[in-house]
């Protein structure tokens, strides 16, 4: 996959970027609060008994992704991005929602959740 998906976040206040293209040099980084801010490595395996993987199904050209997961103000998945080959597409909620999202398909990629509490989550697709 060409284009990957990289997420910083600041340990600190919580920002996050999406990084586009991150600085190769070990000395320095991307920062925030003054202190590089941190690569946040997605889950995979759900280990809890909340759901934060996205399942999906494709229909035609379309994917249809979901996460069964509470979607309430304290306490929600924020986003869904789908990653596919020189692509990143994202769909953002609110509490209140529900965390479906509908993209254009193409064989493989990935899907990538966020949950404000329990952070980002990734699930491969066929
Ligand atoms: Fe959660």
């Amino acid at each position: 996959m060409k284009n990957d998906m990289i997420v910083k976040k600041c340990a600190k206040c919580g920002a996050m970027v999406l990084t586009f293209k991150d600085c190769s040099c070990k000395e320095c980084g991307i920062k925030c609060c003054f202190e590089e801010m941190k690569i946040l490595e997605p889950n995979s395996v759900e280990a809890s008994f909340e759901k934060h993987l996205p399942s999906y199904k494709v229909v035609g050209d379309k994917i249809i992704a979901e996460v069964g997961h509470v979607m309430e103000e304290e306490h929600y998945i924020e986003w869904i991005v789908y990653v596919s080959d020189n692509k990143q597409d994202i769909r953002y909620f609110d509490a209140g929602m529900n965390a479906v999202a509908e993209f254009d398909y193409e064989k493989g990629g990935k899907l990538y959740s966020y949950c404000n509490k329990h952070g980002l989550w990734m699930k491969e697709v066929e």
